[in-house]
């Protein structure tokens, strides 16, 4: 089925996506965090402008992401984003912004005032250049970073894991997920973060939890892995479990690097457990992960051993695992529940 998107300012319809015959060229833009990124993608696979400007170290005093402070730095680095990447896609094709096929901005979930920035961006150049506007949800985003650089094709089984969310979606076709399972409480990334600020490490937690848990033992430490339903998730009683550990030390020396690892080794063999059980049940033989957290070591390398069990599994490079703008491109080309509406407005929570 071709798909169709109306100029903005013609009644003129333009063919995107797989089966439009010609090469789509789309600009996106991100900012529901603290990455202020714009992308020119080709045929949803292949990137041929990335450019990411990142905040980390203005939040990492604050201990964490600072709205106020996040939407304001998205406003002083968006246009020279985006100007990069126009300049970096006429170097490499000779793309001029008239080339672009549509222009697409990252909806939500997010930051209200950050996602503001981005989408606006967005809006805007497909009404300076006349073309169609794509709003993406950026969760879905995510799972098309798989797309990048691959062949991969639906149907498959995704883990989802962020800082925001903990899911196991079931991939049919690119318009077509079904979550089957999600955390109940605390989403992975939280838990890192939450388990890295108790036991003392800096913002961004995550990364550096993971860091330290490679050269911990992964057994010193037996944590509870929590009971619930089927394909759901729950970290809380995890991160209580490590609060206790780290108080029956009563102020000795922690055995940092073996927490970590500890900690580690039950979120990857829980996660794990379930995608494969997910994978069983479908009968797909493709699994993909993606998010934020799809760059933790444990976790990717638990994935990949699946493939000894005739699985293809999938996952992003390290830089398209955490926020771009590339994720954002592809998943607008192949229309995995996008927006056409130009008066689409953000959200901040998965509706
Ligand atoms: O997807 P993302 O960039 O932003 C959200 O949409 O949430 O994910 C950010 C989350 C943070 O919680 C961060 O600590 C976590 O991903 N993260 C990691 C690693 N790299 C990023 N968690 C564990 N291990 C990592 N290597
Ligand atoms: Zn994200």
């Amino acid at each position: 089925m071709k798909m169709t998107k109306k100029k903005l300012f013609s009644d003129e319809l333009v063919q995107i996506g797989p089966e439009s015959g010609y090469d789509n060229y789309i600009m996106a833009i991100e900012s529901s965090c603290d990455e202020t990124a714009c992308a020119v993608v080709k045929n949803g696979r292949e990137v041929i402008a990335n450019v990411v400007a990142s905040q980390i170290k203005t939040h990492a005093q604050f201990g964490g992401v600072i709205p106020e402070i996040a939407a304001r730095e998205h406003m002083d680095s968006i246009n020279i984003v985006v100007e990069e990447a126009f300049k970096l896609a006429y170097s490499a094709e000779g793309i001029s912004p008239g080339d672009i096929t549509a222009f697409a901005g990252t909806v939500g979930p997010g930051l209200v005032g950050c996602l503001l920035v981005g989408l606006n961006a967005a809006k805007t150049l497909a009404l300076v250049y006349d073309k169609p506007f794509i709003g993406v949800n950026h969760l879905n985003a995510h799972l098309c970073a798989n797309y990048i650089d691959t062949e991969l094709k639906p149907p498959f089984i995704a883990l989802l894991v962020s800082g925001g969310h903990t899911q196991i979606i079931d991939v049919k076709s690119y318009s077509e997920q079904t979550i089957i399972g999600e955390t109940i409480d605390d989403a992975v990334g939280e838990a890192y973060d939450k388990v890295a600020r108790l036991i003392g490490l800096p913002y961004p937690g995550g990364p550096k939890l993971d860091k330290m848990a490679q050269e911990g033992n992964p057994f010193a430490f037996k944590l509870p892995e929590a009971k619930v339903d089927d394909f759901d998730f729950s970290f809380s009683g995890l991160k209580t479990a490590v609060l206790r550990l780290v108080k029956s030390f009563d102020g000795k020396e922690l055995p940092i690097k073996d927490i970590c690892a500890s900690f580690q080794e039950c979120v990857s063999s829980t996660l794990v457990k379930k995608v494969k059980k997910a994978l069983e049940k479908s009968g797909y033989d493709q699994v993909v992960i993606a998010g934020g957290v799809a760059a933790n070591s444990e976790i990717r390398k638990k994935m990949f051993d699946l493939s000894a069990e005739g699985y293809k599994v999938f996952a992003p490079p390290m830089k398209y695992c955490t926020d771009n703008a590339a994720m954002v491109a592809s998943c607008a080309y192949f229309n995995t529940n996008t927006f056409d509406d130009i008066n689409v407005e953000v959200f901040s929570r998965v509706k």
